[in-house]
């Protein structure tokens, strides 16, 4: 499996910034063979990112989703929506509307299956708070967003990208060290039982790229920050 980059834009780049953001990385970066980059921009931009990409090898995906198809939901975007814009991916559990927008593991349980029955690839995180790893919790958090996000969908894991971003990571510059990504995404690899792909988020940054990436549990990671500016992502897609 291919080492996966994903930039995940938050609420930033109206969609003229991401399309120049987009054309300067793909300048910048050239031919992309051995690896997977996707684009996470904002809903807005999701049509003027895929022109873009089509036929590349930059893949599609969005920032959340609702858990019905269609219906009265003023605000909220199906991901059958998102499909006909050309997402494959979609980012559900994101520490930022578990923990700003009040996201429970049910309601992320229910966008979880649905992307799923849709053929959408969801990119599933998970991460605990700073005060959750001070009090020693870490491993209970992460087993019980798990837990709570894949009640009855336990057989349908290889069909989920993983996401560790331990939310006092987030948007600080302070990244995890490789050891205590590592030891979490063991422990999450615990409990698929199987295979699977495990990215690590959190201040992934052009100086720490590379180091992270050496590690074998890490199969790819998620950048915020530093996938908003052309520079520092490309250099982050373009880890040694
Ligand atoms: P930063 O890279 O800005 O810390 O954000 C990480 C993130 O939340 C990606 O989804």
């Amino acid at each position: 499996m291919e080492p996966i980059i994903a930039g995940n834009w938050k609420m930033n780049k109206d969609p003229a910034e991401s399309r120049t953001l987009v054309q300067e990385v793909m300048k910048s970066v050239g031919d992309i063979k051995d690896r997977i980059v996707i684009l996470i921009p904002p809903f807005t931009s999701l049509a003027s990112v895929c022109e873009l990409t089509r036929n590349t090898r930059f893949k599609l995906g969005a920032q959340n989703m609702h858990w019905e198809r269609s219906g009265a939901y003023t605000g909220e975007i199906s991901g059958l929506f998102l499909k006909s814009l050309g997402c494959e991916y979609v980012v559900l559990g994101h520490s930022e509307r578990r923990h700003v927008m009040g996201e429970s593991d049910e309601m992320i349980n229910k966008k979880l299956k649905v992307a799923l029955e849709i053929g959408l690839i969801p990119i599933f995180c998970m991460g605990e708070t700073e005060k959750e790893r001070e009090s020693g919790s870490t491993e209970d958090v992460i087993r019980g967003q798990f837990d709570g996000g894949l009640k009855g969908i336990e057989n349908e894991v290889h069909k989920i990208i993983f996401a560790y971003e331990p939310v006092w990571a987030i948007g600080t510059g302070k990244t995890a060290t490789p050891e205590q990504a590592v030891e979490v995404h063991k422990f999450i690899r615990g409990m698929l039982k199987k295979p699977g792909t495990i990215l690590y988020g959190g201040s992934v940054k052009p100086d720490n790229i590379d180091t992270l990436m050496r590690e074998d549990e890490i199969q790819g990671v998620l950048v915020g920050g530093a996938s908003l500016k052309p520079e520092s992502f490309a250099r982050v897609i373009k880890f040694q």
